[in-house]
């Protein structure tokens, strides 16, 4: 990108923010910023907490820190998140919510970027909301409101754009939900659960004919399906066409942000599960596949499937399903063979002749010893 284009990074050096390259510089800003004996204090506080809401807390306790630690560890991350948005600033309206604002860098990258609009920005970490004030009014920003609140607690009012990056993760009902190896879209409906009252939480805050921006930490997997039929079944249309994967680092670790928009609708909405297979534009000719784009091969060829020729779970002693082999024929076509390899590690969904399903077996069978020899207990599937 052309530097004068990049508004993410002349609004980072506006800011005095500077991404730092790892940990070590990063603790060198701070000792910079605020003295050898609060940096030392705050790396060793942040590293150690492991209550998330207390961690914003004390990462917050001034301007310095808040703007200082979150710059060098986040800078990569608001520069691209910036910058997208700079991109797609007509999907933002008069009035935007920005839920789970932290220190303010993104709600106020908002403020200055869209004159016009009014942002009202919340958290509900108390410092969080002191320092993102602080940081308006040295930008001498006057179309931002900030509350320190919950989402959960905020009133009826509803907004053009509601914005949130980053805060998902925070909102997760159930966390203990362990792999399954079950059909793609019965683990992205598991997942979609764990945050399905947050979803309507947001969604319930957009305006009929509003957009919904939500910037997140993710992958393809089945956690962001979820949340992708979340959204829909709240009414919310999500815009393909905006979809944007942003590969940022953070303190030397590559990371990706998803970012997604989409309009709340009255009729019907848009398919996901259609936009979902768009991402992954597999070869025609292609007949193994790995990951996820595996897992949704064997998602779409379920209807075509027969009945399943051999099968076999793994489970710990705990009896925790760890893996899963399983081969079927299809309905319609004896010439060839669909055979699934998952473990908490990888997933292989290959298509094959069906005469190869005598060596197919015969490896099964190997690694079914292998299994059981390491400890692990093999359940023969019934189909
Ligand atoms: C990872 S930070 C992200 C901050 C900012 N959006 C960004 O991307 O830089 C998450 C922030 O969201 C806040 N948060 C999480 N869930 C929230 C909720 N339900 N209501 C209000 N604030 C929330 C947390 O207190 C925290 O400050």
């Amino acid at each position: 990108m052309e530097k004068e284009k990049d508004m993410g990074l002349r609004y980072l050096m506006e800011l005095g923010i500077r991404p730092a390259r790892d940990k070590k510089s990063m603790y060198t800003q701070l000792k910079k910023q605020l003295g050898q004996r609060e940096a030392d204090r705050l790396m060793e506080q942040v590293w150690q907490e492991s209550d998330v809401q207390r961690l914003y807390d004390v990462k917050n306790e001034s301007y310095e820190k808040g703007i200082t630690f979150s710059g060098a560890y986040d800078g990569d991350i608001y520069r691209k998140a910036c910058n997208w948005i700079a991109r797609n600033q007509d999907v933002f309206g008069e009035t935007i919510l920005d839920v789970g604002c932290d220190c303010g860098i993104m709600s106020c990258f908002l403020a200055k970027l869209l004159p016009d609009s009014h942002i009202t920005a919340i958290d509900r970490t108390e410092n969080a909301v002191k320092v993102a004030r602080q940081l308006a009014e040295t930008l001498q920003l006057h179309n931002i409101s900030f509350l320190h609140a919950d989402l959960a607690a905020l009133g009826e009012q509803t907004y053009d754009t509601v914005f949130s990056m980053r805060t998902v993760h925070e909102n997760i009902a159930n966390r203990d939900i362990q792999p399954s190896f079950a059909p793609l879209l019965e683990q992205a409906q598991l997942y979609g659960n764990t945050v399905a009252d947050y979803g309507q939480l947001l969604a319930g805050k957009v305006k009929a004919g509003g957009t919904l921006v939500s910037i997140e930490r993710g992958e393809k997997n089945p956690m962001f399906l979820g949340w992708l039929f979340d959204l829909h079944e709240n009414g919310l249309a999500l815009h393909w066409q905006r979809y944007a994967e942003l590969c940022c680092t953070a303190v030397g670790k590559q990371t990706i942000l998803q970012a997604i928009t989409a309009v709340k609708k009255d009729a019907e909405a848009d398919n996901v599960y259609a936009f979902w297979c768009s991402l992954f534009p597999m070869a025609a000719d292609s007949w193994l596949f790995t990951g996820w784009e595996g897992e949704t091969v064997l998602q779409n060829l379920l209807p075509q499937l027969g009945s399943m020729l051999s099968g076999y779970q793994f489970h710990t002693k705990d009896g925790d399903i760890c893996g899963k082999y399983a081969v079927w024929k299809f309905e319609n076509r004896g010439d060839a063979i669909v055979y699934y390899q998952g473990s908490t590690e990888k997933t292989t969904v290959g298509i094959y002749a069906a005469s190869l399903l005598p060596e197919i077996q015969r490896q099964i069978k190997q690694l079914c010893d292998t299994c059981q020899k390491q400890g692990l207990v093999v359940r023969k599937i019934m189909d």
